[in-house]
């Protein structure tokens, strides 16, 4: 089978390649990216990893002079495209900021305008899979994903699925953290929501729930980091488990002032760190791997450092540092479609009714069943008003933002913006449309 990676020069994609080593469903590799100093880079991380210690089979490496190219012939596509490059994130981030909202890679005004820039380039990539390689699985990592993979669906219907690897981490760590084994075959969860705006509602082991527990146990809360993030009491008040990302908008004030004071955003701290480390790799392409390994070290320890700062400045779970989490979903989801090995994952797809407050072709992400036939939400229960409430809040901020990326309305786009729960003002969205090029 041919993997073709999309964004193939992304600092993520060794840990890709890493996880296909001694497995034979895919036996050839195609990355495909803008930059190629970028692809030449992560080239030569993967020879070392090819050429590595475990003699396993490996598949082939190839990298693709065009994007028809690379498609063709594809059984599986990943699409892993950053628009702009770690200097747009720079940018998302620091527009907003100088408003006094928030700046983040996917939540607030931040992450509506990476997605105004991304959703163009995602659909021109859906409409060349639909004319080159129509049989292909196409697997969404790019960001914003929720509303990136809606707009694909809407080219390529149930062949596109989306994926993220914080509803995963958040299952495991609330397992871990209630004394169960999450790889047990007793072992169930309910999680329901949209991209970065989810909640995880039962943790069942043997039938008993082991949720209401855990939320009642402050010295367990304090041992992993959602527990961390949200704290006894208002999870207490929640009865759920939130995703990390909705630390954004629950202690929006908090994130907002720790994002404020930290000596660099994310982005810009990362932009110095991987412009660095693309350079000093391609000056020694032998040196490569351990340069990569390294630098991928540095981003994992750093990762959520502000909201981790707000709420006592502890460090990640070690579990959390192996980088392993989007890879691990992507897998499991491609072995399980190709060989139809039947499994339960939290994907991104169009609920087709499974949540009822929204209409049958929004993309939410629950768990689905996955197989041969691809993914298919599995039936959950109904959210809470308020879960109700932000889910229908933001499906319509991710749409406002589909349609102005289709048809250039700046009232749409407007309206995206506008409509954010984190931005607090129309008028601040018209002026951050305006310094954004609208
Ligand atoms: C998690 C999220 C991704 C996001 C990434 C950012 O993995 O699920 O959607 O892109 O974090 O990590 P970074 O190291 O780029 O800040
Ligand atoms: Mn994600």
């Amino acid at each position: 089978m041919r993997l073709t990676i999309l964004g193939g020069g992304g600092f993520r994609v060794p840990l890709v390649y890493r996880a296909l080593l001694g497995d034979p469903t895919v036996t050839e590799v195609v990355l495909y990216d803008t930059d190629p100093r970028r692809l030449r880079v992560v080239g030569a991380v993967l020879d070392t990893l090819r050429a590595g210690p475990s003699g396993a089979p490996a598949p082939s490496v190839r990298l693709a002079a065009d994007l028809d190219d690379a498609l063709r012939g594809a059984d599986f596509v990943f699409s892993a495209i950053r628009v702009g490059g770690t200097a747009g994130r720079v940018r998302d981030e620091q527009l907003p900021l100088a408003e006094g909202v928030l700046g983040q890679e996917t939540v607030g005004a931040g992450g509506v305008l990476y997605g105004l820039r991304t959703l163009p380039v995602a659909v021109a990539v859906a409409e060349r899979v639909k004319a080159v390689a129509p049989g292909a699985w196409v697997i969404n990592f790019t960001n914003p994903a929720g509303m990136v993979t809606e707009a694909m669906s809407r080219v390529l219907g149930p062949r596109v699925i989306g994926i993220c690897d914080s509803p995963v981490g958040l299952v495991r760590r609330a397992a871990r953290a209630a004394g169960a084994d999450p790889d047990a075959p007793g072992f169930g969860y309910d999680y329901i929501g949209l991209n970065h705006l989810g909640w995880l509602r039962s943790l069942t082991a043997d039938g008993r729930d082991l949720l209401p527990g855990l939320l009642a146990d402050p010295a367990a809360l304090s041992g992993f980091e959602e527990g961390r993030l949200f704290g006894p009491a208002w999870l207490a008040a929640l009865g759920s488990l939130p995703n990390e990302y909705l630390h954004y908008y629950y202690f929006r004030r908090e994130a907002l002032a720790a994002v404020r004071s930290a000596p660099a955003t994310r982005g810009a701290f990362l932009d110095r760190q991987q412009s660095a480390f693309f350079a000093a790799a391609d000056a020694a392409p032998a040196d490569a791997y351990a340069l990569w390994d390294r630098t991928r070290r540095e981003r994992e320890e750093t990762y959520m450092a502000e909201n981790r700062a707000a709420t006592g400045g502890w460090a990640r779970d070690p579990h959390d540092l192996d980088g392993g989490g989007y890879d691990r979903v992507a897998l499991a989801l491609m072995r399980a479609i190709a060989r139809d090995e039947r499994t339960v994952l939290i994907l991104n797809v169009p609920g087709g009714g499974a949540v009822s407050c929204l209409d049958p072709a929004a993309v939410v992400e629950v768990p689905c069943e996955v197989g041969a036939f691809g993914a298919r939400p599995l039936p959950v229960a109904p959210p809470d008003e308020h879960q109700a409430g932000l889910m229908l809040t933001l499906k319509s901020v991710e749409r406002a933002a589909i349609e102005a990326a289709a048809t250039g309305s700046r009232t749409a786009a407007l309206r995206a913006l506008a409509l954010h729960p984190l931005v607090d003002s129309p008028a601040v969205a018209d002026r951050l449309l305006t310094a954004a090029g609208w």
